[in-house]
């Protein structure tokens, strides 16, 4: 099944964005601030630091980059959906202190920043949805300094019979009616073909290495349906 257009993407993003966060609490049971935890903390981000979060949405992972590059550091988040990007502005607003976040609207295949600009990056939930992978990384390589270390936080495709077994129960029997509650049926029933043509985790490395990463390691967590690809330019 071919990817849809990135306008139809972006589309869709800005009309999940009101019940995008309410989604995906109910629907991971609270777990993905854990899985967002450990991509920050892979991405090493330090005090002082410039970080990047590339497809931040509501903007939770720019906000953990935030509190780790403290005062002095600096955070953006990029998104191509306005209507996200207005929440994840809202959402950090309402914190104290205050977190000094950039929050900036601009398509991931042709980033607006110079080169060599970030010194660590994460991605959540992204690169599945990008309608040019190899691109996309490619942009992210260019834009980190070297040294500089990414963590790409995804669903996973699992390879074994149970665990993708359990992942087709879990899309259609929870994701999709629960998104059905809140009239989001179509919108959600996108995830499964998303992940279908997602690549697996050794393909992902392969990708990365391609797109210039000097180390590319794949995690497979939380029983293997979700997993962090971690990448550090050299
Ligand atoms: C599933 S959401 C993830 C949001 C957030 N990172 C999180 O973990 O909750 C995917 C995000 O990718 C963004 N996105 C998809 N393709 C993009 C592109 N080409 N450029 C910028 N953002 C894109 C969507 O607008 C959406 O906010």
């Amino acid at each position: 099944m071919t990817k849809p257009p990135p306008s139809e993407i972006r589309a869709l993003f800005n009309r999940i964005a009101p019940v995008y966060d309410q989604l995906n609490n109910d629907l991971s049971l609270g777990q993905h601030r854990i899985w967002k935890r450990m991509a920050v903390k892979w991405s090493q981000p330090k005090p002082g630091d410039v970080a990047f979060d590339l497809c931040c949405g509501s903007g939770d992972l720019a906000q953990l980059l935030a509190r780790q590059v403290g005062s002095t550091g600096q955070v953006y988040g990029a998104d191509f959906a306005p209507e996200l990007l207005a929440i994840a502005r809202q959402r950090s607003d309402r914190q104290f202190p205050p977190l000094s976040i950039h929050w900036v609207e601009a398509d991931a295949l042709n980033l607006p920043f110079e080169n060599n600009f970030f010194d660590c990056a994460t991605i959540g939930y992204g690169l599945r949805n990008v309608t040019d992978i190899p691109r996309c990384l490619r942009e992210l390589h260019r834009v980190l300094k070297p040294g500089a270390k990414a963590a790409i936080l995804d669903f996973n495709r699992p390879t074994d019979p149970i665990s993708i077994a359990f992942l087709k129960w879990y899309l259609e029997a929870i994701v999709v009616p629960s998104a059905k509650q809140l009239s989001l049926q179509e919108e959600y029933a996108y995830i499964a073909p998303s992940l279908d043509r997602f690549p697996l985790g050794t393909e992902q490395v392969r990708l990365a290495k391609a797109a210039g990463f000097a180390i590319a390691t794949h995690y497979p967590i939380a029983f293997g349906m979700m997993g962090v690809l971690t990448v550090t330019k050299a």
